[in-house]
């Protein structure tokens, strides 16, 4: 079976709105547990916009499943990552001005800063996973800096504007897993996968987790719609 990794961060966008206590991207995370999930995603951003450090202290303590925070490689969230202890670490690029990660990380250019992170997150008992792009280059580079996995970046096959382009980012994609495999490095992937364009990406071989947000937050508020307009319905009675 492929896990299924919930990435909960939208619930907090919403929270962090109005500032205020809810939705609770802790309660998401078991009730996402309870619907099958095989494993919780949050990315704690250097500016915390939508998750916050109370949220990773708690999800550590109630995640039944895995722990997967992703990060930007800083000193700051390696030192939180490893007082924390998730299960898993991936390592993001980070862009304040971004609506989301935007690309995958440049481990070639990063090489010699990441190696004594990724040693030290790895030091500390935790799988570390980059989250890059279907580049064998950067796959190369994700095995010499001692990385575990690497979680290759769907985006660009889910934005492709054809067919046909779709066809060929769906390629790098199998090509980039067989590297990964030949390399010994445990296959991830995610971003911008919805349950239309998922289909072609399970078919192929190799992938072992997938990591989904958008898609799923987003379907969740529409199927729990009509029972949160029908439960104040029901107290707007004198
Ligand atoms: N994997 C990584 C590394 C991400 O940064 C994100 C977005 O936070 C996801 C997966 C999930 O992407 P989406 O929200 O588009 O499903």
């Amino acid at each position: 079976m492929i896990r299924l990794g919930i990435n909960v961060d939208h619930v907090a966008t919403v929270r962090q709105a109005r500032a205020t206590t809810a939705p609770d991207p802790v309660t998401a995370a078991a009730l996402a547990e309870l619907g099958g999930a095989d494993g919780i995603t949050v990315h704690l951003r250097e500016d915390r916009r939508h998750i916050q450090d109370r949220d990773v202290h708690l999800l550590r303590q109630t995640v039944q499943s895995r722990l997967n925070l992703e990060m930007a490689a800083t000193y700051e969230m390696v030192a939180i990552a490893c007082d924390v202890g998730p299960d898993c670490v991936t390592l993001v690029p980070e862009k304040r001005q971004e609506l989301t990660t935007e690309g995958g990380l440049d481990v070639v250019s990063a090489r010699d800063w990441l190696l004594p992170r990724i040693d030290t997150l790895r030091a500390a008992g935790i799988v570390v996973s980059l989250f890059v792009d279907p580049d064998p280059a950067q796959i190369d580079a994700a095995v010499q800096v001692n990385a575990d996995c690497v979680e290759i970046h769907t985006g660009a096959y889910c934005d492709a504007p054809s067919a046909g382009a779709q066809m060929a980012q769906l390629h790098k994609i199998e090509q980039a897993i067989a590297t990964a495999q030949r390399a010994g490095l445990t296959v991830h992937a995610g971003h911008g996968l919805d349950y239309f364009n998922i289909r072609p990406v399970v078919a192929l071989q190799g992938i072992v987790e997938f990591n989904i947000g958008h898609s799923i937050i987003a379907r969740a508020i529409m199927v729990g719609m009509q029972q949160a307009v029908a439960e104040m319905k029901a107290l707007l009675v004198r």
